[in-house]
């Protein structure tokens, strides 16, 4: 009976010791709210909005605390000073990324820019970005892309809105519009409304839909192998099958753009660089490429106009100076362009302000630690994972003047600090498509506050919730009144 006393509980006893002596404070980690339960840690505090519980754990444990998901341990920093401890000091040692399921799949394998480690390839994927991708040139040649999308949903919205005001529903004509221009930019294709190939388009829009649905990025899994290994509910089974359908689906588009050789799209230029380089541009990383912009550059910006037009309609004295300085710099004959967008400094100010109160990443995306390293005096062991809480810091009373307040005249003549606003994020990893989204997020705005007259649907303010998902969509999809102005008719 003894013997198995000795061999059962003493071997128990003895990891439960174990654990309190490596315990946070002996390890010097940043402290850790209690209880983390047997085996999921702190996991049971996921729940969405995630930023604001993490918000509130560092109101009562301080700006920089840990906490234990499964197996992993993760370090949430929400002030500036830290912030800047990490990106700027730290910055290559927090480079990584962690592993994710999501990143196997969607990720091509960690060899796409999101999910890859920082690495010789992640550089090479990064330099080709800023020439091939992102540069002000490579984005000028699909300007025409830009403004046809915009003015087709101007020309939507007008159809029925010339003689009186109609109610429109606007989340999904607003993720419509930045997903057709991210397809025409890479494949020229339109999935969604008019001139789209039905079937093809029908399928893309379903797989879509089976991707978000598939739930992967927020898999138990990650943190707890052990349901990694029994493949828990299917679930990477699922996600495996989803993702295949995708993949299969872009080896289609890059096969008809090899069969039918132009010019003008991405899908193209990348095929020009795999015909001299076939071994570094391979279909696997082109389609990596098209997956990035397909799952960081849509949503992203849809969400922020969404939230940027929720906040207007809110305060309409914010509307009307917008409109007022459209007016002013571009009139009313034509529709504004993207050269405009440096002359509208207070337009500039709405899209920074809806960033800061509303930043589509607002946990940034994770880092990883590839090395020991130091955060505000604190041990931060290789491996760690680093979550960064951009929204808090964005409303910190020490860092802001009446944070919550929607106040676009806070930004005039201020230059403004990366580490005080930061939705696109800081250092090395951040991100490479904020002038894109930029420009789609100016141009959008902009166009729908001249071209129409808006108003909320009934007295009550806009809802201004946030509900589930990685890109901090509203809990109430946007609705809205608008009439056509008479300059419509000129200028689509
Ligand atoms: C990464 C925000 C639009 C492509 C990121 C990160 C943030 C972010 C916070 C992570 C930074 C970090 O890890 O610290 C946003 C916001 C957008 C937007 C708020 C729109 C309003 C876009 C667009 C594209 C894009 C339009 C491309 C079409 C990427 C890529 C990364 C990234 C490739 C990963 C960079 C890397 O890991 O090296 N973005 N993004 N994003 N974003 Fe964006």
């Amino acid at each position: 009976m003894e013997t198995i006393w000795l061999y059962t509980a003493l071997p128990l006893v003895i990891v439960i010791l174990s654990l309190k002596f490596f315990s946070t404070r002996h390890r010097n980690l940043p402290p850790s709210p209690v209880p983390a339960l047997p085996v999921i840690g702190h996991l049971h505090l996921l729940k969405p909005p995630v930023h604001r519980i993490f918000s509130k754990i560092s109101q009562k444990y301080g700006p920089i605390f840990s906490l234990q998901f499964g197996t992993r341990l993760v370090v949430v920093v929400s002030s500036r000073s830290l912030v800047e401890e990490c990106f700027t000091k730290n910055d290559i040692v927090l480079a990584n990324r962690p592993r994710l399921l999501i990143g196997k799949y969607l990720g091509y394998n960690y060899t796409n820019m999101v999910t890859s480690p920082y690495s010789d390839h992640w550089r090479n994927l990064r330099r080709l970005g800023s020439v091939e991708i992102f540069s002000a040139g490579r984005l000028n040649k699909f300007l025409s892309v830009r403004k046809d999308e915009i003015k087709r949903l101007v020309l939507k919205l007008a159809e029925n809105s010339r003689h009186d005001f109609v109610k429109v529903e606007m989340k999904s004509r607003l993720a419509e519009l930045s997903f057709n221009i991210i397809m025409r930019m890479v494949a020229g294709k339109r999935y969604f409304g008019e001139d789209e190939d039905y079937d093809e388009a029908k399928r893309f829009r379903g797989l879509i839909k089976e991707m978000v649905k598939s739930g992967g990025v927020s898999y138990p899994g990650d943190f707890m192998p052990v349901l990694r290994w029994m493949d828990y509910q299917n679930f990477e089974k699922n996600v495996a099958v989803v993702f295949e359908k995708m993949d299969a689906f872009l080896e289609g588009l890059i096969d008809e753009h090899r069969r039918n050789k132009n010019d003008n799209t991405m899908i193209d230029h990348l095929l020009s660089f795999q015909e001299s380089q076939p071994e570094y541009y391979t279909d696997q990383i082109i389609k990596g490429i098209i997956m990035v912009m397909l799952t960081a550059g849509t949503d992203t910006s849809s969400v922020t106009i969404e939230w940027a037009f929720s906040l207007l309609l809110n305060h309409p004295e914010v509307l009307e100076k917008a409109r007022a300085e459209i007016e002013a710099q571009v009139g009313s004959d034509r529709l504004i362009d993207e050269h405009d967008l440096s002359n509208l400094p207070y337009l500039h100010n709405i899209i920074l302000e809806t960033l800061r109160l509303y930043p589509a990443a607002p946990m940034l995306v994770p880092h990883e630690s590839s090395a020991d390293c130091k955060i505000g005096g604190y041990n931060i062991p290789r491996g760690t994972i680093l979550l960064v809480n951009a929204w808090a810091i964005h409303r910190d009373p020490n860092v802001w003047d009446d944070p919550t307040s929607f106040k676009p005249e806070r930004f005039e003549g201020v230059e403004v600090e990366p580490s005080k606003l930061m939705p696109f994020g800081m250092g090395r990893r951040s991100c490479p498509g904020s002038g894109l989204a930029q420009r789609v997020v100016g141009l959008t705005l902009g166009s729908l506050i001249q071209s129409f007259d808006w108003k909320r649907i009934s007295e009550e303010e806009i809802d201004l919730a946030e509900g589930k998902g990685v890109t901090m969509p509203k809990v109430k999809p946007l609705e809205a009144v608008c009439k056509a102005r008479s300059m419509v008719d000129k200028v689509v």
